[in-house]
């Protein structure tokens, strides 16, 4: 893998490379990372999954990310549509990890309103990670208390989880780091609530054309955009692996 920004260009490890960036978490909240895979025209799934457009380099990102968060945000969608199961964190970064004052491996938060999740799944099996289902209050009761022997449950808002609340929830749990692995429509809710400082983005190089959702969807935001600085850039076989931190600076006067 090259790093060709910042200067000067050369090989890079990808695991020493994020674990050595900056996450100052907020007073409130984690700091919240974003990390998706999209192809050169915008799309984040083939046939309703993001592996096809996933490889090796976007595998060792995935992994190197998941090794720098606390909890892993996930929407239900995507853990059904991914098949998701518990973080299979290497014995070497588990290492990294303790040697940083983290737990083993990063722990999984679901969110869901209907709660309908396999809670016979692997996803709901490991003592080391256990999971965490994030739902608004009322979440159908019999389906949470049925979740709660299998996880964690944490409780914000109501018709939909608030994530800022949920994200308050984690922060006071001891999280500083909160990967969020999508999908679109988790993610447009969290950059429309301001609640999101970085984004990491494998760009794939390849066209899917149809109907996919972008790496955020939902409604426009307040301010038309988030503007985001481009901190790093690593290639690999054409692949790009993009590093952005969400700009929060003072508001231009005429915007
Ligand atoms: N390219 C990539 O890196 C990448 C990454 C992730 C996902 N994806 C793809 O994205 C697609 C799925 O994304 P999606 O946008 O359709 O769905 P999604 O955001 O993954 O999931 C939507 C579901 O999440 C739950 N949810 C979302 N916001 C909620 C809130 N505020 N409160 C309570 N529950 C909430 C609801 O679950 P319930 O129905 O359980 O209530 C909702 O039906 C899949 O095709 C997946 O492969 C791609």
């Amino acid at each position: 893998m090259r790093q060709l920004l910042p200067d000067p260009p050369g090989e890079v490890d990808p695991v020493a490379a994020y674990a050595a960036d900056d996450r100052p978490a907020p007073a409130h909240r984690p700091w919240v990372l974003v990390n998706m895979v999209a192809s050169a025209d915008g799309a984040t799934a083939v046939d309703g999954r993001s592996g096809a457009l996933g490889g090796s380099a976007d595998r060792a990102a995935f992994s190197a990310i998941r090794a720098v968060a606390d909890v892993i945000l996930v929407a239900a969608g995507t853990a059904r549509a991914e098949g998701y199961g518990p973080p299979r964190t290497p014995p070497a970064l588990q290492s990294l990890r303790a040697a940083r004052g983290q737990s083993a491996k990063p722990r999984i938060a679901l969110v869901t309103r209907r709660v309908d999740l396999d809670l016979s799944s692997e996803l709901f099996g490991d003592p080391d990670s256990r999971c965490l289902v994030v739902v608004p209050e009322d979440a159908p009761a019999d389906r949470v208390a049925a979740a709660a022997e299998r996880a964690d449950v944490v409780v914000a808002g109501t018709g939909g989880v608030d994530l800022a609340g949920a994200l308050g929830r984690l922060r006071e749990a001891g999280a500083s780091v909160v990967l969020a692995e999508g999908g679109p429509s988790l993610l447009g809710q969290l950059v429309a609530a301001d609640l999101v400082d970085e984004l990491c983005l494998t760009l794939s190089p390849a066209l899917v054309a149809g109907e996919s959702a972008r790496v955020t969807h939902g409604p426009d935001l307040p301010d038309g955009l988030a503007p985001l600085r481009l901190v790093r850039v690593i290639e690999d076989g054409g692949v790009l692996l993009l590093r952005y931190v969400v700009e929060r600076g003072p508001r231009r006067p005429d915007g």
